[in-house]
Protein backbone atom coordinates (compact mmCIF):
# COMPACT_ATOMS: atom_id res chain seq x y z
CA UNK A 1 0.00 0.00 0.00
CA UNK A 2 1.24 3.38 -0.49
CA UNK A 3 0.09 6.64 0.92
CA UNK A 4 -1.63 9.44 -1.27
CA UNK A 5 0.34 11.90 -3.25
CA UNK A 6 3.22 13.46 -2.92
CA UNK A 7 5.63 10.62 -1.96
CA UNK A 8 9.25 9.87 -2.54
CA UNK A 9 9.86 6.45 -3.42
CA UNK A 10 13.16 4.99 -3.10
CA UNK A 11 13.95 1.79 -4.81
CA UNK A 12 16.20 -1.12 -3.38
CA UNK A 13 16.37 -3.13 -6.04
CA UNK A 14 17.83 0.34 -8.59
CA UNK A 15 20.05 1.52 -5.67
CA UNK A 16 21.70 -2.46 -5.96
CA UNK A 17 22.24 -1.47 -9.44
CA UNK A 18 24.39 1.36 -8.41
CA UNK A 19 26.33 -0.62 -5.28
CA UNK A 20 27.05 -3.73 -7.59
CA UNK A 21 29.20 -1.28 -9.49
CA UNK A 22 30.57 0.77 -6.78
CA UNK A 23 31.67 -2.93 -5.39
CA UNK A 24 33.26 -3.90 -8.26
CA UNK A 25 35.09 -0.71 -8.42
CA UNK A 26 36.26 -1.39 -4.49
CA UNK A 27 37.40 -4.73 -5.28
CA UNK A 28 38.98 -3.89 -8.78
CA UNK A 29 41.22 -0.71 -7.57
CA UNK A 30 41.29 -1.11 -4.27
CA UNK A 31 39.91 2.58 -3.10
CA UNK A 32 37.65 2.61 -0.37
CA UNK A 33 33.94 4.38 -0.70
CA UNK A 34 32.38 6.34 1.65
CA UNK A 35 29.11 7.69 0.78
CA UNK A 36 28.74 11.59 0.90
CA UNK A 37 25.47 11.98 2.90
CA UNK A 38 25.38 15.72 1.69
CA UNK A 39 23.97 13.96 -1.37
CA UNK A 40 21.62 11.45 0.50
CA UNK A 41 21.02 11.00 3.76
CA UNK A 42 17.59 8.72 3.99
CA UNK A 43 18.73 6.10 6.04
CA UNK A 44 15.91 3.62 5.97
CA UNK A 45 18.28 2.36 2.97
CA UNK A 46 21.49 2.14 4.90
CA UNK A 47 21.53 -1.39 5.79
CA UNK A 48 22.15 -2.26 2.03
CA UNK A 49 24.50 0.61 0.86
CA UNK A 50 26.98 -0.39 4.47
CA UNK A 51 27.23 -3.92 2.46
CA UNK A 52 28.55 -2.19 -0.61
CA UNK A 53 30.68 0.98 0.91
CA UNK A 54 33.04 1.60 3.26
CA UNK A 55 31.26 4.38 5.32
CA UNK A 56 30.00 7.92 5.20
CA UNK A 57 31.63 11.53 5.02
CA UNK A 58 30.06 15.10 6.34
CA UNK A 59 29.57 18.01 5.98
CA UNK A 60 28.59 18.49 9.64
CA UNK A 61 28.73 17.31 12.76
CA UNK A 62 25.20 15.84 12.75
CA UNK A 63 26.28 14.16 9.40
CA UNK A 64 28.84 12.78 11.17
CA UNK A 65 26.96 11.32 13.91
CA UNK A 66 24.28 9.83 11.61
CA UNK A 67 27.05 8.33 9.81
CA UNK A 68 28.19 6.81 13.50
CA UNK A 69 24.35 6.36 14.17
CA UNK A 70 22.68 5.02 11.37
CA UNK A 71 25.79 3.66 8.95
CA UNK A 72 28.89 2.75 10.57
CA UNK A 73 31.86 1.26 9.53
CA UNK A 74 34.57 4.61 8.48
CA UNK A 75 32.92 7.92 9.37
CA UNK A 76 34.66 10.98 7.41
CA UNK A 77 34.37 14.39 8.85
CA UNK A 78 34.73 17.02 7.02
CA UNK A 79 33.50 20.97 7.19
CA UNK A 80 33.92 24.25 5.36
CA UNK A 81 35.01 25.58 8.74
CA UNK A 82 34.70 23.73 12.02
CA UNK A 83 33.90 25.39 15.72
CA UNK A 84 35.95 24.11 18.62
CA UNK A 85 33.44 22.32 20.38
CA UNK A 86 32.28 20.69 17.36
CA UNK A 87 35.44 19.08 16.91
CA UNK A 88 35.31 18.18 20.73
CA UNK A 89 32.13 16.56 19.83
CA UNK A 90 32.87 14.56 16.75
CA UNK A 91 36.13 13.09 18.38
CA UNK A 92 33.94 9.79 19.60
CA UNK A 93 32.09 9.10 16.60
CA UNK A 94 34.65 9.60 13.82
CA UNK A 95 37.37 8.34 12.23
CA UNK A 96 39.30 11.39 10.34
CA UNK A 97 39.08 14.52 9.99
CA UNK A 98 39.71 17.20 7.17
CA UNK A 99 40.41 20.67 7.69
CA UNK A 100 39.48 23.14 4.92
CA UNK A 101 42.65 25.23 5.50
CA UNK A 102 45.60 25.78 7.49
CA UNK A 103 44.46 28.01 9.81
CA UNK A 104 41.81 25.67 10.64
CA UNK A 105 44.49 23.06 11.09
CA UNK A 106 46.68 25.46 13.00
CA UNK A 107 43.54 26.22 15.23
CA UNK A 108 41.69 23.06 16.08
CA UNK A 109 44.71 20.10 15.55
CA UNK A 110 45.19 19.72 19.37
CA UNK A 111 41.55 19.96 19.75
CA UNK A 112 41.30 16.53 17.28
CA UNK A 113 43.92 14.33 18.92
CA UNK A 114 43.41 10.84 18.57
CA UNK A 115 41.89 11.45 14.85
CA UNK A 116 43.14 10.54 11.26
CA UNK A 117 44.26 14.27 10.05
CA UNK A 118 43.17 15.60 6.66
CA UNK A 119 43.44 18.78 4.77
CA UNK A 120 41.23 19.52 1.58
CA UNK A 121 43.18 20.78 -1.34
CA UNK A 122 42.60 23.02 -3.93
CA UNK A 123 44.14 21.82 -6.86
CA UNK A 124 42.86 24.60 -9.03
CA UNK A 125 41.67 22.45 -11.66
CA UNK A 126 37.66 21.17 -11.68
CA UNK A 127 35.15 19.59 -13.98
CA UNK A 128 31.82 21.25 -13.37
CA UNK A 129 28.62 22.32 -15.49
CA UNK A 130 27.92 25.42 -13.34
CA UNK A 131 29.68 27.89 -11.70
CA UNK A 132 27.69 27.90 -8.76
CA UNK A 133 29.12 24.27 -8.15
CA UNK A 134 32.69 24.59 -9.21
CA UNK A 135 35.14 24.76 -6.34
CA UNK A 136 38.15 25.72 -8.41
CA UNK A 137 35.58 28.56 -9.18
CA UNK A 138 37.81 32.30 -9.00
CA UNK A 139 37.99 33.13 -5.42
CA UNK A 140 37.13 29.95 -4.68
CA UNK A 141 37.25 29.15 -0.12
CA UNK A 142 37.48 25.18 -0.62
CA UNK A 143 40.38 23.57 0.30
CA UNK A 144 44.39 25.35 0.23
CA UNK A 145 45.67 26.17 -2.52
CA UNK A 146 49.47 27.45 -1.94
CA UNK A 147 51.82 24.47 -2.58
CA UNK A 148 54.68 25.88 -0.33
CA UNK A 149 52.72 26.19 3.07
CA UNK A 150 50.99 23.07 2.34
CA UNK A 151 54.02 20.89 1.73
CA UNK A 152 55.49 21.83 5.18
CA UNK A 153 52.58 20.95 6.68
CA UNK A 154 52.67 17.69 5.24
CA UNK A 155 54.76 16.35 8.24
CA UNK A 156 51.38 17.12 10.66
CA UNK A 157 48.82 15.04 7.93
CA UNK A 158 48.01 11.57 7.37
CA UNK A 159 45.79 12.46 4.43
CA UNK A 160 44.50 15.26 2.30
CA UNK A 161 41.33 15.47 0.33
CA UNK A 162 40.98 16.78 -3.09
CA UNK A 163 36.86 17.18 -4.61
CA UNK A 164 37.47 18.99 -7.69
CA UNK A 165 34.32 17.19 -9.85
CA UNK A 166 30.66 17.36 -10.08
CA UNK A 167 28.81 15.00 -12.44
CA UNK A 168 32.06 14.29 -14.61
CA UNK A 169 30.96 11.34 -16.88
CA UNK A 170 34.66 12.36 -18.99
CA UNK A 171 36.86 9.69 -17.72
CA UNK A 172 39.80 11.08 -19.79
CA UNK A 173 39.47 14.56 -18.42
CA UNK A 174 39.75 12.56 -15.17
CA UNK A 175 42.60 10.93 -15.92
CA UNK A 176 44.25 13.81 -17.21
CA UNK A 177 43.98 16.12 -14.37
CA UNK A 178 45.14 13.06 -11.75
CA UNK A 179 47.96 12.85 -13.59
CA UNK A 180 48.63 16.53 -13.06
CA UNK A 181 47.45 16.04 -9.92
CA UNK A 182 49.83 13.21 -9.66
CA UNK A 183 52.56 15.66 -10.90
CA UNK A 184 51.75 18.75 -8.88
CA UNK A 185 51.97 17.30 -5.39
CA UNK A 186 53.88 14.25 -5.34
CA UNK A 187 55.99 15.63 -2.41
CA UNK A 188 52.81 16.10 -0.52
CA UNK A 189 51.64 12.45 -1.54
CA UNK A 190 54.66 10.70 -1.01
CA UNK A 191 54.32 11.24 2.46
CA UNK A 192 50.60 10.55 3.05
CA UNK A 193 48.47 7.31 4.33
CA UNK A 194 45.87 8.39 2.40
CA UNK A 195 44.00 10.63 -0.65
CA UNK A 196 40.53 11.29 -0.94
CA UNK A 197 39.61 12.48 -4.87
CA UNK A 198 36.39 13.49 -3.36
CA UNK A 199 32.90 12.84 -4.92
CA UNK A 200 31.31 14.26 -8.49
CA UNK A 201 32.44 11.29 -10.75
CA UNK A 202 29.84 9.55 -12.61
CA UNK A 203 30.97 6.10 -13.18
CA UNK A 204 28.09 3.75 -12.57
CA UNK A 205 26.36 5.78 -15.65
CA UNK A 206 25.87 3.09 -18.58
CA UNK A 207 28.90 3.15 -20.87
CA UNK A 208 31.66 4.66 -17.94
CA UNK A 209 34.63 3.12 -18.35
CA UNK A 210 34.81 1.57 -15.08
CA UNK A 211 37.66 -0.92 -15.42
CA UNK A 212 39.63 1.80 -17.10
CA UNK A 213 38.66 4.08 -14.11
CA UNK A 214 39.68 1.45 -11.57
CA UNK A 215 43.24 0.76 -13.10
CA UNK A 216 43.85 4.53 -12.81
CA UNK A 217 42.85 4.48 -9.16
CA UNK A 218 45.21 1.85 -8.68
CA UNK A 219 48.06 3.02 -9.95
CA UNK A 220 47.97 5.99 -8.42
CA UNK A 221 47.61 4.27 -4.75
CA UNK A 222 50.26 2.02 -5.80
CA UNK A 223 52.59 5.05 -7.24
CA UNK A 224 52.37 6.93 -3.74
CA UNK A 225 51.46 3.70 -1.76
CA UNK A 226 48.71 5.84 -0.40
CA UNK A 227 44.89 4.44 0.27
CA UNK A 228 42.31 5.91 -2.02
CA UNK A 229 38.98 7.10 -0.89
CA UNK A 230 36.54 8.27 -3.31
CA UNK A 231 33.31 9.65 -1.51
CA UNK A 232 30.48 9.20 -4.31
CA UNK A 233 27.26 10.93 -3.72
CA UNK A 234 24.96 11.19 -6.92
CA UNK A 235 27.17 8.05 -8.63
CA UNK A 236 25.32 5.79 -6.02
CA UNK A 237 22.18 7.10 -5.72
CA UNK A 238 21.22 8.06 -9.28
CA UNK A 239 18.27 6.76 -10.61
CA UNK A 240 17.41 5.24 -7.22
CA UNK A 241 14.16 7.33 -6.27
CA UNK A 242 11.08 8.76 -8.07
CA UNK A 243 8.95 11.54 -6.48
CA UNK A 244 5.51 10.58 -7.05
CA UNK A 245 2.24 13.53 -7.47
CA UNK A 246 -1.17 14.12 -8.68
CA UNK A 247 -2.33 16.60 -11.22
CA UNK A 248 -4.85 18.42 -8.81
CA UNK A 249 -6.03 21.01 -11.81
CA UNK A 250 -5.23 22.13 -15.50
CA UNK A 251 -5.48 25.14 -16.54
CA UNK A 252 -4.91 27.24 -20.01
CA UNK A 253 -2.34 30.03 -20.67
CA UNK A 254 -1.34 29.70 -24.27
CA UNK A 255 -0.28 25.90 -23.19
CA UNK A 256 -1.84 23.35 -21.24
CA UNK A 257 -0.66 23.46 -17.65
CA UNK A 258 -0.86 20.61 -15.12
CA UNK A 259 -1.06 21.32 -11.30
CA UNK A 260 0.41 18.64 -9.14
CA UNK A 261 0.48 18.23 -5.66
CA UNK A 262 4.14 19.04 -4.69
CA UNK A 263 6.53 22.12 -6.01
CA UNK A 264 9.68 22.35 -6.97
CA UNK A 265 11.08 24.99 -4.76
CA UNK A 266 9.74 22.64 -1.68
CA UNK A 267 10.56 19.56 -3.08
CA UNK A 268 12.96 19.26 -5.82
CA UNK A 269 14.98 22.33 -5.15
CA UNK A 270 17.81 21.67 -7.27
CA UNK A 271 15.76 22.09 -10.20
CA UNK A 272 15.33 25.51 -9.56
CA UNK A 273 18.71 26.18 -8.58
CA UNK A 274 20.52 24.86 -11.57
CA UNK A 275 17.37 25.69 -13.84
CA UNK A 276 16.95 22.67 -14.85
CA UNK A 277 13.78 20.53 -15.83
CA UNK A 278 12.84 17.31 -13.96
CA UNK A 279 13.29 14.01 -16.26
CA UNK A 280 9.87 11.94 -16.46
CA UNK A 281 10.36 8.42 -18.29
CA UNK A 282 6.68 8.18 -18.85
CA UNK A 283 6.90 11.26 -21.18
CA UNK A 284 7.95 11.31 -24.77
CA UNK A 285 6.95 11.81 -28.34
CA UNK A 286 3.72 11.75 -28.07
CA UNK A 287 0.91 14.35 -29.59
CA UNK A 288 0.09 16.41 -26.61
CA UNK A 289 2.23 19.02 -25.07
CA UNK A 290 2.02 19.93 -21.51
CA UNK A 291 3.67 22.10 -18.84
CA UNK A 292 4.29 20.70 -15.73
CA UNK A 293 3.91 23.25 -12.31
CA UNK A 294 4.24 23.21 -9.05
CA UNK A 295 1.40 24.50 -6.60
CA UNK A 296 3.27 26.98 -4.41
CA UNK A 297 2.86 30.39 -5.21
CA UNK A 298 5.99 31.30 -6.81
CA UNK A 299 5.45 31.83 -10.74
CA UNK A 300 8.54 30.01 -12.03
CA UNK A 301 7.50 26.67 -9.57
CA UNK A 302 7.45 24.61 -12.86
CA UNK A 303 9.24 21.18 -13.46
CA UNK A 304 9.48 20.89 -16.69
CA UNK A 305 7.43 20.93 -20.29
CA UNK A 306 6.72 17.67 -21.75
CA UNK A 307 4.57 15.48 -24.61
CA UNK A 308 2.67 12.72 -23.43
CA UNK A 309 -0.06 10.38 -25.90
CA UNK A 310 -3.27 12.49 -24.50
CA UNK A 311 -3.92 15.60 -22.59
CA UNK A 312 -2.98 15.17 -18.76
CA UNK A 313 -6.58 15.37 -16.47
CA UNK A 314 -6.48 15.95 -12.81
CA UNK A 315 -6.04 13.09 -10.97
CA UNK A 316 -3.42 11.74 -13.17
CA UNK A 317 0.17 10.37 -11.14
CA UNK A 318 3.22 11.93 -12.55
CA UNK A 319 6.52 10.55 -11.59
CA UNK A 320 9.32 12.22 -11.58
CA UNK A 321 12.75 10.99 -11.87
CA UNK A 322 16.04 11.55 -10.09
CA UNK A 323 14.58 12.67 -6.77
CA UNK A 324 17.17 10.69 -4.60
CA UNK A 325 20.46 12.91 -4.90
CA UNK A 326 20.27 16.28 -3.48
CA UNK A 327 16.75 15.85 -3.29
CA UNK A 328 15.60 14.63 -0.27
CA UNK A 329 17.99 16.06 1.94
CA UNK A 330 16.87 19.38 0.71
CA UNK A 331 13.26 19.36 0.95
CA UNK A 332 11.74 22.32 3.29
CA UNK A 333 8.23 23.84 4.41
CA UNK A 334 7.74 26.55 1.91
CA UNK A 335 4.34 27.56 1.88
CA UNK A 336 3.63 25.07 4.40
CA UNK A 337 2.84 22.11 1.55
CA UNK A 338 2.23 18.81 2.76
CA UNK A 339 5.53 17.53 2.98
CA UNK A 340 6.06 14.29 0.83
CA UNK A 341 5.82 10.83 2.73
CA UNK A 342 8.61 8.17 2.06
CA UNK A 343 8.25 4.98 0.37
CA UNK A 344 10.91 1.95 0.07
CA UNK A 345 10.30 -0.64 -1.97
CA UNK A 346 12.53 -3.08 -1.19
CA UNK A 347 14.54 -5.74 -2.77
CA UNK A 348 11.64 -8.29 -2.50
CA UNK A 349 9.40 -5.59 -4.27
CA UNK A 350 7.92 -4.92 -1.35
CA UNK A 351 6.88 -1.37 -0.72
CA UNK A 352 6.75 0.29 2.23
CA UNK A 353 5.88 3.65 4.22
CA UNK A 354 8.52 4.35 6.44
CA UNK A 355 8.21 8.11 7.12
CA UNK A 356 4.69 10.65 7.18
CA UNK A 357 4.90 13.79 7.81
CA UNK A 358 2.33 16.45 9.37
CA UNK A 359 0.81 19.82 10.45
CA UNK A 360 3.21 18.59 13.77
CA UNK A 361 6.75 18.62 11.88
CA UNK A 362 5.53 21.98 10.14
CA UNK A 363 4.89 23.34 13.71
CA UNK A 364 7.82 22.15 15.46
CA UNK A 365 10.16 23.77 12.13
CA UNK A 366 9.46 26.76 13.51
CA UNK A 367 8.79 28.67 16.26
C1 LIG B 1 33.71 17.22 -0.45
C2 LIG B 1 32.67 16.52 -1.25
N1 LIG B 1 32.70 15.17 -1.34
C3 LIG B 1 31.77 14.49 -2.04
C4 LIG B 1 30.74 15.13 -2.70
C5 LIG B 1 29.72 14.31 -3.44
O1 LIG B 1 29.66 14.64 -4.79
P1 LIG B 1 28.69 13.88 -5.79
O2 LIG B 1 27.35 13.78 -5.14
O3 LIG B 1 28.66 14.73 -7.00
O4 LIG B 1 29.30 12.54 -6.03
C6 LIG B 1 30.67 16.54 -2.63
C7 LIG B 1 29.61 17.28 -3.34
O5 LIG B 1 29.52 18.46 -3.36
C8 LIG B 1 31.66 17.25 -1.89
O6 LIG B 1 31.63 18.59 -1.79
Amino acid sequence: MTPPTPYYLIDERKLLGNLETIDHLRRRSGAKCVLALKCFAAWVVFPLMRRFMDGSTSSSLYEVRLGREKFGKEVHAFSVAWKRDEVRALRPLADKIIFNSLSQLDALEREARGLSIGLRVNPGVSFSHFDLADPARRHSRLGVRGRRALFAAAPRLDGVMFHYNCENDDFVHFRDTLDRIARDYAPLLEQLDWVSLGGGFHFTRPGYPVDAFADTLRRFADRFGVQVYLEPGEAAVTGAAELVTTVLDVVHNETDIAIVDASTEAHMLDLLIYRQSARIEAAGRGRCVVTIAGRSCLAGDVFGAYRFPRKLRPGDTVRFADAAGYTLVKKNWFNGLPMPAIVVRRLNGALRTVRRFGYADYLRSLS
